[in-house]
């Protein structure tokens, strides 16, 4: 009997020998992970064959167990050694490959992309937007199509209030329309604002039942400008203006407030700068004036105050419209509003080197 089973660990023992043989013989012909994956589920797994004789250990001596145990051991290190070895060395390989197949050439000339122009309008509309940015202020939006309330109502325009007709509007039914101005946003914001001090700007389109021509467009752009809190007089809005203007213009601009109207403004200006083509001694482009009207303003009118919520007693603002594509004509020279939206790249692309 000891005969036999001294026999079959001896057997065992050479089967070892074989497996471990074949094994490395394997790992040795592997080239992917894949192939790792088999082999060491071949060799390793439960259902192995080197597991298998693991489980025969329990019926044999304590000397026979001791060899036989230590050489399953030796062996399955080996093998799970070298299945590590050769792996790193796969994963690496891979690596490498991957590594040489996705190099970029950085030495390749680029292609050369074409870039567009951004058009003049939103050149002119973002300077804008900087520089009341740069004084404080804060973006605000509102929707185009409005609610007469607020495009009307709210800004002291009662129904039948002659000034609606300064603006031919699109109804789209008698209480909703495109908004005829950004004013609607000084309403909309005052409302949410809850009675604290306001310094907010808001650039947009607007749009007016106008005939198109070179000077007038049935949707053009404004930038609304709207501060409320205490004690702010006339000479803030002023010097707000100046500022801007001098900023857009230059400084060697002069800039004049000319008595106007605006139902939501009291007392209601028209800025003016001074003539850039003559210098003010009166030209066809200023129309012998020796100055160009640029934009609408005023002290917030107390009505509107009160409507929206401010105690007129105790506070005061400014709000001002400025018309983007006019700013836009006199800066650049533009003589047609309609250039700004019909793409002619033979215009957009004269101010490719101006953004
Ligand atoms: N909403 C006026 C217009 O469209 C401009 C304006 C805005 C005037 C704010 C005064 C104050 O002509």
């Amino acid at each position: 009997m000891k005969d036999v089973t001294k026999r079959g660990v001896f057997m065992q023992l050479e089967r070892l020998n074989q497996i471990l043989e074949e094994a490395l013989k394997s790992i040795d012909e592997c080239e992917t992970s894949e192939d790792i994956n088999v082999v060491r589920n071949k060799y390793l797994s439960k259902k192995s064959e080197l597991m298998s004789l693991m489980s025969t250990l329990g019926g044999l001596s304590i000397e026979e167990k001791k060899e036989l145990g230590q050489k399953l051991n030796q062996v399955k290190s080996e093998i799970s050694k070298a299945l590590e070895i050769k792996n790193q060395a796969i994963l690496e390989k891979e690596l490498n490959e991957k590594l040489q197949k996705e190099k970029i050439d950085i030495t390749l000339p680029s292609k050369n992309f074409k870039s567009g122009a951004k058009n003049p309008f939103y050149i002119i509309r973002d300077e804008i937007i900087d520089i009341f940015l740069g004084m404080g202020y804060s973006l605000a939006d509102g929707p185009e199509v409005e609610q007469d309330l607020y495009n009307f109502e709210l800004l002291n325009i009662p129904q039948d209030h002659p000034a609606r007709d300064m603006q031919d509007s699109f109804y789209i039914n008698d209480k909703l329309l495109l908004r005829t101005h950004t004013s609607p946003v000084q309403a909309r914001v005052m409302e949410k604002s809850e009675g604290k001090p306001i310094r907010i700007i808001c650039p947009g389109k607007t749009y007016r039942r106008d005939d198109d021509d070179a000077t007038h467009s049935h949707q053009f752009a404004q930038v609304e400008g709207l501060l409320i809190d205490k004690d702010i007089n006339i000479g803030h809005l002023k010097a707000t203006l100046e500022l801007f203007l001098k900023k857009m213009f230059g400084e060697k601009r002069e800039v004049r407030l000319v008595p106007s109207f605006f139902p939501f403004t009291e007392p209601s200006v028209e800025v003016n700068i001074s003539c850039a083509n003559c210098g003010g001694k009166g030209c066809p482009i200023c129309k012998d004036t020796g100055w160009i009207e640029i934009l609408g303003g005023g002290m917030v009118h107390p009505n509107v105050l009160k409507m929206n919520g401010y105690d007129p007693e105790v506070y005061s603002g400014f709000a001002f419209g400025i018309g983007i594509e006019r700013v836009a004509m006199l800066r650049y020279g533009i003589d047609d509003i309609r250039k700004f939206y019909t793409n002619d790249v033979r215009f957009l692309h004269q101010f490719t080197k101006k953004i």
